[in-house]
């Protein structure tokens, strides 16, 4: 059965190509065996609350472009009735880029849609650009966000209008004209898809925009200064996560209680004497040993044993985690079910793959990554 929703402005279902078919590199070891859609933000599901928030729009009907076999993210996310849309899956036989990604989607389309990247976070008013799209009759509506350095990403250049004139991808510092870049988010007719050819790999900034743009195409910005965060890099992922709890932007966090800032999503033991201190998203089953400090903002996932006397500071840790008496975490990312041994420091930036076991006394700074399954002896590791 469908489920089908209607866009707020127009009454007319709505469906949504969402891109989830990069490789992620930025964000391993997290991404070497778990797809970058079933990340856990804020412990749930990063495609999960990238769907919700396209559903609150008018999105009903998800199609999940892959570039790869299908079967893993089939296997999270089914066919989205649990979230309240409708998903296919629209797998690619090799890697088709952006745009080539959404003409292999072409099959589902039949009126205008949305097309995005899938990995960011944002409160951009989805309802409010198409409403922008539908009154200047528009082929394409690019969303864009301020940033405070453009220089590593896409900017986009418009007119008093908000039409777009050019597209400068990775601007050197002294050509840099404005602020907004593309937020990987885009209303589109379908014609756009008709002239491209098909099973070729193909970016939407680099061999489609600006042919749009030649061709006297009406594209045109939505600028916002709703949050918007990509959730590409470990200092990324952390800075996300931190947004989400923090409560400054409107995102459902479930909780079953809470206790000042601290949240709590099921039953847990907090010893005499630990500590918890800041914003705090506690997963059900956590165990906080005897002296413990845990200082927010921090998300722990399900079923985390923080030894006695630990220190945990900023940090997100994923579900089935133990982390050893005495270890001091700091502005770091632990997978599920590792193991972090007595005494380790785990610090700034440094990211620990799932099911790693990190003997005591292993010291990892400086944005040290350790792969999934690693087994690292005691006091082997001092950087
Ligand atoms: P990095 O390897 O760390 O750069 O990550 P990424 O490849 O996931 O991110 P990138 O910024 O290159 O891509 C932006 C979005 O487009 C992400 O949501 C990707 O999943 C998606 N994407 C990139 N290339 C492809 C592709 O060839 N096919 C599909 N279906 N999606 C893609």
């Amino acid at each position: 059965m469908l489920v089908c929703s209607k866009t707020k402005d127009t009454g007319v279902d709505l469906k949504a190509v969402i891109l989830v078919g990069g490789e992620a590199t930025r964000l391993r070891p997290l991404t070497c065996d778990l797809p970058k859609a079933v990340v856990p933000v804020a412990n749930v599901p990063f495609l999960e609350r990238f769907v919700a928030y396209l559903h609150s729009h008018g999105v009903g009907d998800v199609i999940l472009a892959v570039a790869s076999d299908p079967a893993r993210l089939e296997r999270y996310f089914g066919d989205g009735r649990r979230m309240g849309v409708h998903i296919v899956y629209s797998p690619e036989s090799r890697p088709l880029g952006t745009a080539g990604a959404i003409k292999n989607a072409e099959r589902y389309i039949d009126g205008r849609f949305i097309a995005c990247n899938g990995d960011m976070l944002t409160g951009i008013d989805l309802t409010e650009m198409l409403r922008l799209h539908h009154e200047k009759q528009a082929m394409v509506t690019i969303a864009l966000t301020p940033v405070d350095n453009p220089t590593a990403y896409g900017v986009v250049e418009t007119d008093g209008v908000q039409r777009v004139k050019r597209f400068v991808e990775k601007p050197p510092a002294a050509q840099v004209t404005t602020n907004m870049i593309n937020a990987g988010i885009y209303v589109m007719e379908p014609e756009v898809l008709r002239d491209m050819p098909a099973n070729k790999f193909l970016m939407l900034e680099r061999d489609v925009f600006p042919q749009l743009l030649a061709a006297g195409k009406p594209v045109y910005a939505y600028q916002s200064q709703a949050y918007w965060i990509d959730i590409g890099t470990p200092e990324k992922y952390l800075e996300a996560n931190s947004l989400l709890i923090s409560g400054e932007v409107p995102v459902g966090i479930s909780y079953a209680s809470r206790e000042g800032d601290v949240l709590i999503q099921g039953p847990v033991a907090i010893h005499a004497g630990g500590r918890l201190k800041g914003r705090i998203l506690l997963g059900k089953g956590c165990v906080i040993g005897e002296g413990a400090l845990v200082v927010g903002p921090a998300v722990i996932g399900d079923n985390c044993r923080v030894g006695e006397g630990a220190t945990l500071e900023e940090v997100v840790v994923w579900d089935g985690v133990e982390i050893g008496s005495g270890a001091v975490l700091r502005r770091c990312v632990v997978a599920s079910e590792s193991i972090i041994g007595e005494g380790c420091q785990v610090l700034e930036g440094c990211v620990v793959g799932s099911r790693v076991h990190l003997g005591r006394g292993n010291k990892l700074d400086r944005g040290v990554r350790i792969w999934p399954g690693r087994v690292i002896p005691p006091e082997t590791i001092s950087f």
